[in-house]
């Protein structure tokens, strides 16, 4: 691992049981993380997107060791944490910690801010005495733009921007080195999620901090991140600086969604081609063969279907520049008019739903 690199991923895979209540109702296994291997270097904020269910939640908790990994490695500043107990993990929970989507549920409606926002202290034993606690407090509060002067209120008292402010001042008050922010603002109006944008890339500058930044939205994620790994079920489809991902994206997968954001430039716009994908996401209890985007690919051939493609860095691209796709797409080439090499029953693989109930209950059991 070289020197600037604070946590890196090696093959890390998370399945699910399937069940029904507490019975196993057969072997199957939901694929949610499958292989994820990358890096992230200290002070940098590593983007992570990708359409809903493709595994962003469940990597990061994997990363911040709220979930026991089915298998891979994680290394932590220096430290292998793959398989600590929780108990063993207790002392790196200071220097990693996660938000949030929701700042409000993630908040003791019952305790004031001012408890909340100390609460990490008390677990940890730190700042004992109740007056220096108040005032650590205090210059949380300040630093994340909300008014000291508001301890004693409640959660409810505060706007959804506010909440995420508390969120932060909580998960800063341990001075962490890594922050994992689930869909952070995802939950905000447009304008509240500027100010909490902002917010965050100041306190990075300030205390030197890393992100690793999930959204299901590309132009957030673009906004924020100095490098960008797309994710598709369960696994990573491209990863590279955040510049080259947007400007010359390789995986026709990137391509498609890229092709789906909006423009503000008109004459732009009207230039941009919407490449439309068949079929939905396939299940991830039984994701396809080979590449798991081929019953989906405009691109897709037969060796898609029967060989996995390596994240690599493919010929023309720089080092930094991963794409797990046999036939990246090239530049100016018409996506919006290839056709598949693939026979018909290799396409459009209709999704098994993974019951609701099922999957709610097991978020019970796994989560914290
Ligand atoms: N505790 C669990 N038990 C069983 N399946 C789960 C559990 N948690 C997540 N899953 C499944 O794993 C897959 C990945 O889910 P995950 O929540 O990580 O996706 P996501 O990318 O964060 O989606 P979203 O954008 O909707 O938040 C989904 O198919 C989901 O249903
Ligand atoms: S490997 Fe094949 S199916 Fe997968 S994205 Fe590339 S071209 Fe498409
Ligand atoms: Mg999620």
């Amino acid at each position: 691992m070289s020197g600037d690199v604070i946590l890196s991923l090696t093959d890390v895979v998370k399945h699910f049981p399937v069940q029904s209540g507490s019975i196993r109702r057969n072997k199957d296994v939901v694929h949610a993380v499958d292989g994820v291997t990358l890096e992230v270097r200290h002070g940098e904020t590593l983007g992570l997107v990708g359409e809903t269910g493709c595994g962003k939640s469940t990597l990061a908790r994997c990363i911040t060791r709220l979930f026991d990994l089915t298998s891979g490695q994680i290394v932590f500043d220096g430290k292998d944490i793959s398989t600590l107990k929780a108990r063993d993990m207790r002392p790196l929970r200071r220097e990693m910690q996660m938000i949030f989507q929701d700042p409000y549920s993630s908040l003791n409606p019952r305790k004031t801010v001012g408890s909340i926002i100390g609460e990490p202290f008390v677990i940890h034993g730190l700042e004992r005495e109740k007056d220096a606690r108040k005032r650590a407090v205090q210059r949380l509060m300040e630093l994340v733009g909300l008014n000291p002067e508001h301890y004693n209120r409640f959660p409810a008292e505060f706007s959804g921007g506010q909440r995420q402010r508390i969120g932060l001042a909580r998960a800063l008050a341990l001075k962490p080195k890594l922050i994992v922010c689930d869909e952070p603002v995802s939950a905000l109006d447009v304008s509240i999620q500027a100010q909490v944008l902002n917010l965050l890339a100041d306190l990075q500058s300030q205390l030197g901090l890393t992100y690793i930044f999930i959204s299901h939205d590309l132009s957030v994620v673009r906004h924020v991140s100095d490098r960008v790994a797309l994710m598709y079920l369960g696994k990573i489809a491209e990863l590279s600086p955040s510049e080259d991902l947007y400007e010359k994206p390789r995986h026709p997968y990137a391509n498609a969604l890229l092709s789906a954001v909006p423009t503000p430039d008109p004459a732009e716009a009207a230039k941009k081609k919407k490449i439309i994908l068949v079929g939905d996401v396939p299940s991830p209890v039984h994701p396809p063969s080979g590449c798991r985007f081929h019953p989906r690919c405009p691109k897709a051939q037969q060796l898609c279907v029967d060989e996995d493609p390596e994240l690599v860095a493919r010929a023309g691209d720089q080092p930094s520049h991963l794409t797990a796709c046999h036939f990246p797409v090239k530049s100016a080439e018409e996506l919006i008019t290839a056709t598949p090499q693939i026979a018909e029953h290799e396409r459009i693989v209709e999704p098994e739903a993974v019951s609701a109930e099922t999957v709610s209950e097991l978020i019970e059991k796994g989560a914290p």
